[in-house]
């Protein structure tokens, strides 16, 4: 059977996350789903940041609202590696609406309002390119096996 790429994608756990203490609780999940952190920085998001981050939202009604919640308090940025990383943290994390999100995922089971949604993740390849680049330098990402996998 074929592999699966190898992929790479950002997580920010937003303010709300942070400030809820549930950091641990949430990044155990993408640990225990079989994905890896390869780089990790906690750090305020700039309003210059999140307007580079948020880009293709411009002009929509929430925009204002997103942006102020991502620069309202510290932020995790996590690069996320494994297989078909992208596709699956986004299934890990559930519905952008808190209130139609699975139960099982991170919105799902944690969040219920739209804004204070808890987390983000890049819904593409090409999205996942660009947005570990605002958050990461080459020199950030540490390569490693785990040791529950060095078999597969
Ligand atoms: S997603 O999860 O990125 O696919 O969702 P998308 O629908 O593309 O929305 C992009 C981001 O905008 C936020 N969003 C909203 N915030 C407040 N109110 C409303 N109505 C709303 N609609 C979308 C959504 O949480 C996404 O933020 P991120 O940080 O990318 O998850």
């Amino acid at each position: 059977m074929a592999e699966d790429a190898t992929e790479r994608t950002l997580v920010l756990l937003k303010p709300d996350a942070i400030k809820r203490g549930l950091a641990g609780e949430i990044l155990g999940r993408i640990e225990r789903k079989g994905l890896s952190f390869v780089a990790a920085r906690l750090l305020t998001v700039t309003p210059e940041l999140a307007g580079r981050h948020y880009f293709e939202h411009k002009g929509k009604p929430f925009y204002d609202a997103l942006v102020r919640h991502i620069t309202s308090g510290p932020v995790l940025a996590l690069a996320i590696e494994g297989r078909s990383a992208i596709s699956v943290v986004r299934l890990l994390i559930g519905a952008t609406n808190p209130q139609v999100a699975a139960p099982g995922t991170v919105r799902g089971d944690l969040a219920l309002a739209m804004t204070p949604n808890l987390i983000h993740a890049s819904d593409s390849p090409a999205s996942a390119k660009h947005e570990l680049g605002l958050f990461f330098r080459p020199e950030d990402y540490q390569s490693y096996t785990r040791s529950d996998q060095e078999f597969l």
